[in-house]
């Protein structure tokens, strides 16, 4: 069976390699992918947002199913797309991915349904979040309405920071109309966890948590990434909490999508906070698979992905078993130098074939005239280390990042610690 893959990133890298170990897998394309994926699939230089033009490849190709990675086509409606032309497809609807592209949807939704997250009140108006603002308590959460590429949330501790934040997003409009709306929220404190859950309606089935690091520094300092690094399990968080959070926060949502009319279908990944009592509340909802959170979820997957994600378009997801394997994971993200500000392209990249001996993704990466690899993104590769704990991961991880090397090459050196302590 013949699969049309929509991204081109670590995570759509770590997707084909674990699709393409299915027996029934034919053959896969990825549009647009890049040039590690071209080592698994066929590239077609196709972009996210050519709905037509990706209905019509797949149509051609006759390809069973389409799998969309990233979640700005999801918010746009790409599933909608293949669906108006008949052909199977992994992902939300753009009803159901109103989910992640619009916090004050999402707000309004786990509050109807008394899910739980942080007490909040969402603003169209400049002046009257202003004067809201003025009765809160610091540390406050401001966060644009919309898709923002990760940087709409500002966590301010004192109130000029939040005041400027405000004014960017209502007055500047630095998020254009991803910030028609704001939301002000309740700042919680504790630790952060990541489920992602495959969802067919109101069937949820957990994989396994993640914890990813934003900041681009050690020590969770510097500005707010895609995600540096990832470990999957966290042998630091009660998995009493981990079972309370599908129980008390995923499953429920499931439910209350499906109560809207808005039936979920695809990866719900649930951001979460657990407060120093142990009680998981939510910070958001992403209608997708994680990057990085992907690379270090599938590696530990023993089941076959192509069969869950059927099960899934096809409304049977309560029928089969998935099963994970005890093994640890660790991504350390090899970032350009830069990043996440401007960063420069097409520098050479050398060692990969010594560390291909293990797992590494890439995520912004081409081929030179020469056939050498050079960079052509923040994110560069993904290098992931697998043991019997997280403390063995994290060694084959990093042994396999240093093996790595081009200039400006940085990456965090505390990924995964936090297990560890
Ligand atoms: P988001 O883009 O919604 O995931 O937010 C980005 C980051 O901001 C999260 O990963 C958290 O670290 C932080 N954050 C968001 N909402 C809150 C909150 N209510 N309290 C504390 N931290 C938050
Ligand atoms: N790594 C965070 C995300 O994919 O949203």
């Amino acid at each position: 069976m013949d699969i049309l893959v929509v991204g081109g990133g670590g995570r759509e890298h770590a997707i084909i390699w674990k699709l393409s170990q299915s027996p029934a897998a034919g053959k896969i394309y990825c549009a647009p992918g890049n040039a590690g994926i071209a080592q698994l699939a066929e590239c077609v230089p196709i972009g996210v947002f050519e709905f037509d033009k990706l209905t019509s490849f797949a149509k051609e190709k006759q390809v069973s199913l389409a799998v969309i990675g990233p979640d700005d086509p999801l918010a746009a409606g790409i599933v909608d797309a293949f669906e108006a032309q008949q052909i199977p497809v992994f992902g939300p609807r753009k009803n159901a991915a109103e989910i992640e592209g619009s916090k004050t949807f999402m707000k309004d939704l786990l509050h109807k349904y008394s899910i739980p997250t942080a007490a909040y009140e969402k603003f169209s108006d400049y002046e009257s979040a202003l004067a809201y603002l003025g009765t809160r308590e610091l540390p406050i959460v401001i966060k644009a309405d919309g898709l923002a590429a990760g940087k709409g949330v500002t966590v301010a501790y004192s109130r000029g920071e939040a005041e400027l934040a405000l004014q960017d997003i209502m007055v500047a409009k630095v998020f254009g109309e991803a910030g028609a709306q704001v939301v002000i929220e309740e700042f919680l404190a504790g630790q952060e966890m990541s489920i992602l859950a495959f969802v067919d309606g109101e069937t949820v089935r957990p994989m396994a948590a993640a914890q990813d690091h934003k900041p681009v520094f050690d020590g969770d300092k510097g500005p707010n990434t895609g995600g540096m690094g990832t470990y999957s399990p966290l042998p630091h968080i009660d998995e009493a909490i981990i079972r309370e959070a599908v129980t008390t926060i995923i499953e429920p949502t499931a439910k209350a999508m499906v109560a809207e009319g808005r039936p979920f279908s695809g990866v719900l990944f649930a951001g979460l906070m657990i407060s120093p009592d142990g009680k998981p509340k939510t910070i958001e909802f992403n209608a997708r698979f994680g990057d990085p959170e992907t690379q270090v979820v599938l590696p530990r997957l023993k089941s076959d992905l192509l069969e869950i994600f059927l099960a899934v378009t096809e409304g049977r997801l309560a029928d089969i078993e998935i099963e994970w394997s005890s093994d640890a994971a660790v991504c350390v993200v090899l970032a350009s130098e830069g990043y996440p500000g401007p960063y420069p392209k097409g520098v050479p990249i050398s060692g990969l074939e010594e560390a291909a001996q293990g797992l590494v993704f890439h995520a912004g990466t081409a081929r030179s005239e020469d056939g050498g690899w050079v960079t052509s993104g923040g994110r560069v590769l993904g290098v992931v280390g697998m043991g019997a704990d997280i403390a063995e991961a994290r060694s084959a991880a990093y042994a396999g990042a240093e093996k790595i090397t081009f200039t400006g090459k940085q990456n965090r050196s505390d990924i995964a610690m936090k297990a560890l302590v």
